[in-house]
C-alpha cells in the first residue's frame, strides 16, 4: 500500500517517528495501526450552527466503517462550517476562509487522502477549493437534501416556498397562527435545502466533476442509502490513495465543462458560476463567463425542480437523480473524464434509467431549449452580469423601464414596503453597494423583495438588478453579479433614479440608456463608500477579494493559469 505522505510522520526514524506514534496512540490505537496503512482524513464541516450539516457526524461514522473495511486508518478532523442562514454579513464572506482552513488542515497533517463532508451552500465549494490546492486524493460525501416540508395538504420546498408564503403573510393573506405552523414544518428533517438551490446545485456539480461516487449527491439526508454510500466512499478513498488519483487529475478543464453543462441542464443556482470559476482557478484553469453562456445556449434545461420547476429534490432522487440527467445529455459531455469511482463519467451513467419523465424531462421534451443561466453585457455590465432566465417571467426578458435606485440594502429594506414608493410594474429596481467589496461579501440581497404596494395590486414580478448574488432558492426577473461592482466605481454607480434601463436577455444585453459622456461625467465624481473593516480576516478579504467574474477568490490563492 502506498502511503508515502503519512509515512513521513509515522515511519520517520528517531524521536520524531516515536513521538508521532506515541501521541496518536494516546487515542487508544494499537502499536501496529500505522504500519503500511493509508491514513484517510475525514474533513467534517459538522456544526450545530449549520443545521444543514448537523447530521454529518453520523455520516462520518459510516465513512470510517468503509475506510477500515478497505484496510485504511480513518482520522476525523473539524474545520469551520458555514451556516448559510446564520452567518453575518453573509456566509459568502467566509467561503475563502473555510477553503484556507481545509487546505492547510490537509497540508499540515499526516494524511494520505481525504473525505470531504459537506452540504450547505458554501461548504462544498470551500472544501473543493481547499482540496484542489492541497491536491492529495479526495472524495466528496455531501449530507444530502432534506425531505419535503409538509404543511396541511401542501408539500413545501425550504427556501423557495418560504419566500412565496412570506409574501402572502406580509400582504395579510396568511394569519399569524398559520405562519407559526409553517415555521415548524417547512424544514422538518436533517439535510440541506430541498430545492435546486445552491446546496443541491453544488453537491450535484461535485458529482458531475467526478469528485463523488455516482448517485451520491441527491440521496435525501435521512435515507439509509445516504449512510451506505458514505461507507462505499470510505472504501473508495483508500483506493484513490492506492491509485494516487488526485483532484488535479479529476478536475480537468473538460470536467469543468461537464459541470457547467450539468449546471445548465439542472437549472441550477447562479452562485455556481462564481464557485466553479473559483474552484477551477485553484487548479490553474481559467473559466470565463463566456464559457457559461456558450454552454448554456446549447444545453436544454431538463430538471423540473423548484424554484424554476415544480418538484423537489426528493422527487428528483426518486426519478433517478443526477446519473439519469447526465445520461440524457451524454452527447454534450466529455464522457471519458475519470472519476473517484475509478471509472469514467460515461461508464458511471451508462445504465441510468428514469423512473419519472415528469421530473427529469426527456431530451425531446425540455422545459427550455436553452440552459438556465444567461450572461449579459453592455455599458452597465462591461465585465458581465448573470440572470437565471428560466426563473424569470418570460414577458420581462425583453424590457425597458425607468430605474428606481436604492443606494444600499439598508435603504431598500426601509423603503420597500412604503405605500408611496414611486414605482410601478414597469420600473426597474436597482440596488447597489452589495458586491464583494461593497456589502462586503456579496450577500444574497439581489432578490429584492417585491414592493408591497405592487403585491397588493397583484404584480408578482418586475425587473430587479444589482451587484449582489441571489439565493439559489429564489426566482424572478433578477439580474445579478453586475461587474465591476458599484463600490469600485463600476457603471452601476452612475445610475440615477429615472434613467431608462434596457434588458434584452435573448440578445444578452444590459444597457443604461444614457449617453456615455454623461455616464463618464457621473463616474468622474465617484467617491468610494467608506471602508467597512480594517483588521483581521475581514481586512484580508477587502484587500484581496476578486470580482464576481473571477470567482471572488483571493488573488493570492489562485494557481498560475495554464
Ligand atoms: Fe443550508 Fe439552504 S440553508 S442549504
Amino acid at each position: 500500500m502506498k502511503n508515502p505522505r503519512s509515512s513521513q510522520w509515522f515511519q520517520s526514524p528517531g524521536y520524531p517517528g516515536f513521538s508521532h506514534r506515541a501521541w496518536l496512540r494516546s487515542e487508544g490505537f494499537p502499536a501496529d495501526i500505522f504500519e503500511g496503512k493509508p491514513v484517510v482524513g475525514i474533513c467534517n464541516s459538522w456544526s450545530e450552527l449549520n443545521n444543514c450539516n448537523a447530521h454529518l457526524r453520523e455520516v462520518a461514522v459510516a465513512v470510517k466503517r468503509g475506510v477500515l473495511a478497505a484496510g485504511g486508518v480513518p482520522l476525523e478532523f473539524p474545520t469551520i462550517s458555514l451556516g448559510e442562514l446564520f452567518m453575518q454579513p453573509t456566509a459568502m464572506m467566509f467561503r475563502n476562509l473555510m477553503a484556507m482552513d481545509v487546505e492547510e488542515s490537509i497540508r499540515a497533517n499526516p494524511i494520505d487522502g481525504v473525505v470531504l463532508l459537506c452540504g450547505c451552500d458554501k461548504t462544498t465549494p470551500a472544501q473543493l477549493m481547499g482540496a484542489a490546492s492541497a491536491d492529495i486524493p479526495a472524495i466528496v460525501v455531501p449530507g444530502g437534501p432534506m425531505l419535503a416540508g409538509r404543511w396541511r395538504e401542501h408539500r413545501l420546498g425550504s427556501g423557495t416556498d418560504g419566500r412565496k408564503l412570506f409574501d402572502l403573510y406580509r400582504t395579510g393573506r396568511l394569519t399569524d397562527e398559520e405562519w407559526n405552523e409553517i415555521e415548524g414544518c417547512i424544514a422538518r428533517t436533517s439535510g440541506h435545502c430541498t430545492v435546486m438551490g445552491t446546496a443541491s446545485t453544488m453537491t450535484s456539480l461535485a458529482e458531475a466533476l467526478g469528485m463523488s461516487l455516482p448517485g451520491c449527491a441527491n440521496i435525501p439526508a435521512p435515507d439509509s442509502r445516504r449512510l451506505a454510500i458514505a461507507e462505499l466512499s470510505g472504501r473508495a478513498a483508500v483506493q484513490l490513495i492506492e491509485n494516487n488519483l488526485t483532484p488535479s487529475r479529476i478536475m480537468t478543464r473538460q470536467a469543468f465543462e461537464n459541470a457547467i453543462t450539468v449546471l445548465m441542464a439542472l437549472g441550477g443556482s447562479t452562485n455556481a458560476v462564481i464557485h466553479l470559476i473559483a474552484m477551477a482557478g485553484r487548479l490553474g484553469i481559467r473559466l470565463t463567463l463566456d464559457d457559461f453562456d456558450c454552454i448554456s445556449r446549447r444545453t436544454p434545461y431538463l430538471a423540473n425542480v423548484r424554484p424554476s420547476g415544480e418538484h423537489l429534490m426528493e422527487d428528483f432522487f426518486y426519478a433517478g437523480g443526477l446519473p439519469v440527467l447526465m445520461n440524457r445529455i451524454g452527447d454534450l459531455l466529455h464522457t471519458n473524464c475519470i472519476t473517484v469511482s475509478g471509472q469514467t463519467i460515461g461508464e458511471n451513467i451508462a445504465a441510468a434509467r428514469s423512473s419519472n419523465d415528469a421530473v427529469i424531462r426527456p431530451r425531446e421534451q425540455p422545459l427550455s431549449a436553452e440552459g438556465g443561466i444567461a450572461v449579459l453585457y453592455g455599458n452597465l455590465s462591461p465585465l458581465g452580469a448573470v440572470i437565471k432566465q428560466i426563473a424569470a417571467s418570460p414577458e420581462l426578458l425583453k424590457h425597458r423601464g425607468r430605474a428606481y435606485v436604492f443606494e444600499n440594502h439598508g435603504q431598500m429594506a426601509a423603503q420597500i414596503d412604503s405605500d408611496d414608493l414611486p414605482v410601478d410594474r414597469d420600473s426597474v429596481l436597482v440596488l447597489r453597494n452589495c458586491g464583494p467589496k461593497g456589502a462586503p461579501g456579496m450577500p444574497e440581497w439581489g432578490h429584492i423583495p417585491m414592493p408591497r404596494k405592487l403585491l397588493n395590486q397583484g404584480v408578482s414580478d418586475m425587473v430587479r438588478l444589482s451587484d449582489a448574488r441571489m439565493s439559489g432558492v429564489s426566482y424572478g426577473t433578477v439580474v445579478l453579479h453586475v461587474a465591476p461592482e458599484s463600490a469600485v466605481g463600476g457603471p452601476l454607480a452612475a445610475v440615477a433614479t429615472g434613467d431608462e434601463i434596457i434588458l434584452d436577455v435573448p440578445a444578452r444585453k444590459l444597457e443604461l440608456a444614457v449617453p456615455q459622456e454623461v455616464i463618464n461625467q457621473r463616474l468622474s465624481s465617484f467617491v468610494p463608500p467608506p471602508r467597512h473593516h480594517d483588521r483581521g480576516y475581514r481586512r484580508l478579504f477587502l484587500d484581496h477579494v476578486t470580482q464576481a467574474p473571477s470567482g471572488c477568490d483571493f488573488d493570492f490563492l489562485t494557481a498560475d493559469y495554464k
